[in-house]
């Protein structure tokens, strides 16, 4: 598996050190074990109540001189805070296409390199935004329960729902994930309008100026947009009620993208008919009010869960630092 692992242990007299954000599969953390010393940040031992950040900042005090790359994932990131306490940091790789947790410019004032793990996720992520739509709109949760519970028997049909296909679907931020999920809507005889800087070539999908006239034209509209700070709560009250108390959200971009406030106001009085969401404001934790919200679909950051896409994300991510330790070409730089 990933096969320029043996050549970095072959080049480095000792082990190189890393500094690990976040868990990983056992396979992945095994071939990273192999090839590198894995300083593993997220299971520095609290001390006491409220003691985390110190001691992970004592942690990153003990360890930080020798480690000359972060391993890191799309959901964690790596902060100003950290990459100033690695003296000797060169690299970071992200598994995960998002990078947004990453301070780039941190990173670019040092010549910091900074890799993530594009393309091979997007197929995944577009399959899960489709059947979140697909499954919010028909209620498929909602009536598995009722089937199972005995509902069935005891009240009879579950409520009749709304159709999806054949209508209006807009895509916010038409990148490698957006288009991915318009050529599947394809299939579902949707008319598909989209945002982008520019116009895109595409199968005769629409471009539109801004979320709010994208939203009047959706019955659903999908968030893939990568999560900047101009981008942060691009989907506010007015986007929702543009999509409408017959439209649905989709998002499975970055939560920062979403007002939630908002959001879960819209679904309580019912000005927007539906949502579905695969990322969260905190999570693994989110807003308690998420608890009892109508007409919700809570997935819990999934896109990129699968076997085949998990094992490419690590072979990208292991085969960048490889890249790195060798003096070669970054296979998928982000700077
Ligand atoms: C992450 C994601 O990789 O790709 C991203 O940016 O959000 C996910 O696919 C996830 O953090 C994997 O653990």
């Amino acid at each position: 598996m990933f096969s320029n692992q043996a050549q970095v242990k072959d080049m480095a007299m000792s082990k190189i050190e890393l500094l690990q954000v976040g868990s990983y599969p056992d396979w992945v953390q095994a071939v990273l074990e192999q090839t590198y010393v894995m300083h593993r940040y997220f299971e520095v031992p609290q001390t006491a109540a409220g003691q985390a950040a110190a001691d992970q900042a004592a942690f990153l005090a003990r360890v930080g001189g020798a480690i000359r790359g972060i391993a890191t994932r799309g959901d964690l990131g790596a902060d100003a805070a950290m990459i100033a306490a690695l003296p000797k940091l060169e690299v970071i790789a992200v598994y995960g296409v998002g990078y947004d947790g990453v301070d780039l410019a941190a990173a670019q004032a040092r010549g910091i390199r900074v890799t993530n793990t594009p393309d091979v996720l997007t197929g995944d992520v577009a399959d899960l935004a489709v059947g979140m739509w697909l499954a919010g709109r028909r209620r498929m949760v909602e009536a598995d329960a009722w089937a199972r519970s005995g509902n069935w028997a005891a009240k009879g049909a579950f409520p009749i729902t709304r159709r999806a296909f054949g209508k209006s679907a807009g895509i916010l931020g038409l990148g490698r994930i957006g288009r991915a999920i318009g050529d599947r809507l394809q299939g579902f005889g949707m008319q598909i309008s989209y945002t982008s800087r520019a116009a895109k070539a595409t199968p005769g999908w629409q471009h539109i100026e801004g979320a709010v006239a994208l939203a009047e034209v959706s019955d659903v509209m999908f968030v893939a947009l990568a999560a900047t700070p101009d981008t942060r709560h691009i989907v506010d009250a007015r986007v929702l009620a543009a999509l409408g108390p017959d439209g649905m959200l989709v998002n499975i971009s970055r939560a920062a993208n979403v007002d939630e406030a908002a959001l879960i106001a819209a679904l309580r009085d019912g000005s927007l008919g539906a949502a579905a969401l695969d990322v969260f404001d905190g999570e693994p934790a989110y807003d308690p009010a998420f608890q009892n919200v109508p007409n919700l679909l809570m997935q819990p950051h999934i896109g990129s869960g699968t076997l085949e896409t998990r094992l490419a994300m690590a072979e990208l991510m292991c085969d960048n630092l490889a890249a790195h330790f060798a003096g070669q070409p970054l296979l998928t730089p982000v700077i």
